[in-house]
């Protein structure tokens, strides 16, 4: 299933060992506030659903889609809402989890959309932090790894589609 180019960058156990790490500095920073959680679909969904399992604290989770790269590596650069939030996040400390940050330009448009709703707080959690790749300032407030500049696919992260379902995190051959 594995194709044997795809270079392993980190495995199932470390993950699972930094998102411990991630979900004590997260319970400790809250002190076991409400906070709700807002993933972004498609790639947080296994970072997602193994960081609550971590958190020493209850959350509620809600959800949206923002599309920026199409069927390429490359973002597009323009985003766009395309599932929104099905609740109202005004006075609540809200935490976003991403699977990974790139440019910076679909959590930097997130943040902005986030922020008119007067939310009392917005924090973001990536497990992947592209640095090297940014283009807008935005805050990781929290991040599993940094990664350089290599396409990345496993444990929620695509590519045209395939490949989250794998376990572990592959850097994918380059062009
Ligand atoms: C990926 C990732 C982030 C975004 C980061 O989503 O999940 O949301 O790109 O890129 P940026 O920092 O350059 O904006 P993608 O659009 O690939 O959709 P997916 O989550 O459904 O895979």
């Amino acid at each position: 299933m594995i194709p044997e180019n795809f270079q392993l960058l980190f495995s199932h156990k470390q993950i699972d060992e930094r998102i411990h790490e991630l979900a004590a500095c997260i319970s400790s920073d809250y002190h076991g506030r409400p906070l709700v959680i807002i993933g972004v679909l498609k790639g947080c969904l296994v970072f997602l659903a193994d960081i609550i399992r971590s958190l020493g604290f209850d959350t509620t989770v809600e959800f949206v889609q923002v599309a920026s790269y199409g069927a390429s590596r490359e973002s597009s650069g323009v985003c766009t809402m395309i599932k929104d939030l099905g609740t109202d996040i005004t006075g609540h400390d809200v935490l976003i989890v991403e699977d990974i940050v790139d440019t910076g330009e679909t959590l930097m448009y997130l943040i902005e959309k986030l922020q008119q709703r007067s939310p009392a707080s917005v924090r973001v959690c990536a497990l992947l932090n592209k640095q090297a790749r940014r283009r807008v300032p935005v805050v990781v407030d929290y991040f599993g790894f940094q990664v350089e500049d290599v396409f990345v696919v496993g444990y929620g992260l695509d590519f045209d589609e395939r490949y989250r379902g794998l376990s572990d995190i592959y850097a994918l051959p380059p062009e």
